[in-house]
């Protein structure tokens, strides 16, 4: 299997590394594209596998074959650019997320994979399949917890804004006209796919929202500084069968009051709480036994062989191969970035926002 990396930054090394861990029986190529000297170099010597390019044209210029796969890794800005560039070379494109700038951007991606028939896939999937989400959706699937009506979403740390305390040296982080926003289009992609997969809403209404962003005494002010560190929204989910689910949301990457971080679905039954991403934490259900609240807590098994990071690469291998794959693809990936569109939209102009699965994103303003 042929694999095209276009960016040899941070997140282009961890794709390659999951290519690596690939086993597939045919063997994988790996060719890498970054006008970056720097990058290439310390990439090559990562990588001595890699063919590599300064130019992605010139990389993807040669013949497509029917499973070839290209990985954009590049600021968001380029996202689209290079991802249709991709398509159009007839291949199937995982790009990292955000997975565009705007709405006309993943329309234009949207229209361009189905019009080459390929795969647009978005890394934001990066925490789906992990043990403890696994076991959640077992949870919600088993009709457990009654109709499930509430979730609460909130991660707040006070001090990870990518750009200042992470990553300082990709400043691109903090300008958005390079990364398309702040903690929404920076971490909103994941919790937004670990809700959409444990929900399967057709719709989601951008009830209200808000960002702010609050200040430091290491504030950059010599480069343009202008992303969130902090939003809050409630979002109402349509399911299948009608029913809503209202969701609670609320993201810091900076915030002056406490961290917090707290997951939990609740349903006229029972109740489920976990940690999403890194906690060692175990899935605490809760259950009403003879009129009293009755609690337990189920460590979920260790990540073995394929880690978070390998998953984006992992599970979009298994897509295309059309094998069962949790891959954010095509117009699920559109939906779940119009949600994180919509979250600004509704903040700015003040309405609410409405985004349907399979229909190209409006604004109400
Ligand atoms: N850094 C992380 O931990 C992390 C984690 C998950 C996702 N991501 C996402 O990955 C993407 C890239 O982030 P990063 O941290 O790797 O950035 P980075 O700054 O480390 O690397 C970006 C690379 O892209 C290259 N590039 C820019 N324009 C290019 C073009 N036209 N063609 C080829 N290469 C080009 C740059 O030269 C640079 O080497 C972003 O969308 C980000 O949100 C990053």
């Amino acid at each position: 299997m042929r694999f095209y990396l276009i960016g040899a930054g941070v997140i282009g090394r961890t794709h390659a590394e999951a290519i690596r861990k690939l086993s597939l029986e045919e063997g994988v190529e790996l060719k890498v594209a970054d006008p970056n000297p720097q990058a290439r170099s310390s990439f090559a010597e990562l990588f001595p596998e890699a063919v590599v390019f300064s130019d992605a044209q010139e990389m993807l210029s040669e013949k497509a074959e029917d499973d070839d796969i290209v990985i954009v890794g590049t600021p968001p800005v380029t996202h689209c650019p290079l991802s249709k560039l991709a398509l159009e070379s007839g291949r199937h494109v995982l790009c990292e997320k955000p997975l565009v700038m705007n709405r006309e951007e993943a329309q234009e991606l949207l229209e361009t994979a189905n019009k080459h028939g390929r795969l647009i896939g978005c890394c934001s999937d990066r925490f789906l399949g992990l043990p403890k989400m696994e076991e959640v959706k077992k949870i919600v699937h088993s009709h457990s917890l009654g109709d499930i009506y509430k979730v609460t979403f909130v991660h707040r740390s006070q001090r990870s804004r990518p750009g200042i305390e992470y990553q300082p040296e990709s400043r691109w982080f903090l300008d958005r006209s390079k990364c398309a926003g702040g903690i929404v289009m920076d971490w909103g992609p994941y919790d937004i796919a670990v809700i959409n997969e444990l929900l399967a809403p057709v719709s989601v209404k951008v009830a209200a929202a808000w960002t702010s962003q609050p200040k430091t005494q290491v504030d950059p002010t010599d480069i343009v500084y202008d992303v969130e560190g902090h939003v809050g929204a409630m979002l109402n989910c349509r399911l299948k069968d009608s029913r809503e689910v209202r969701v609670h949301y609320e993201r810091a990457s900076c915030t002056h009051g406490e961290p917090y971080n707290r997951v939990e679905i609740e349903g006229t039954l029972g109740a489920v709480r976990w940690s999403p991403y890194f906690g060692s934490d175990g899935v605490v259900t809760t259950y009403d036994e003879k009129g009293e609240p009755k609690s337990s807590e189920r460590l979920a098994a260790n990540e073995s062989g394929f880690k978070f990071l390998d998953h984006p690469v992992l599970f979009f291998v298994r897509k295309v191969r059309g094998e069962e794959s949790p891959a954010i693809v095509n117009d699920q990936a559109v939906f779940n970035f119009s949600c994180l569109q919509a979250i600004y939209d509704c903040d700015l102009s003040g309405q609410p926002q409405v985004v349907e699965l399979g229909q190209p994103p409006t604004v109400h303003k």
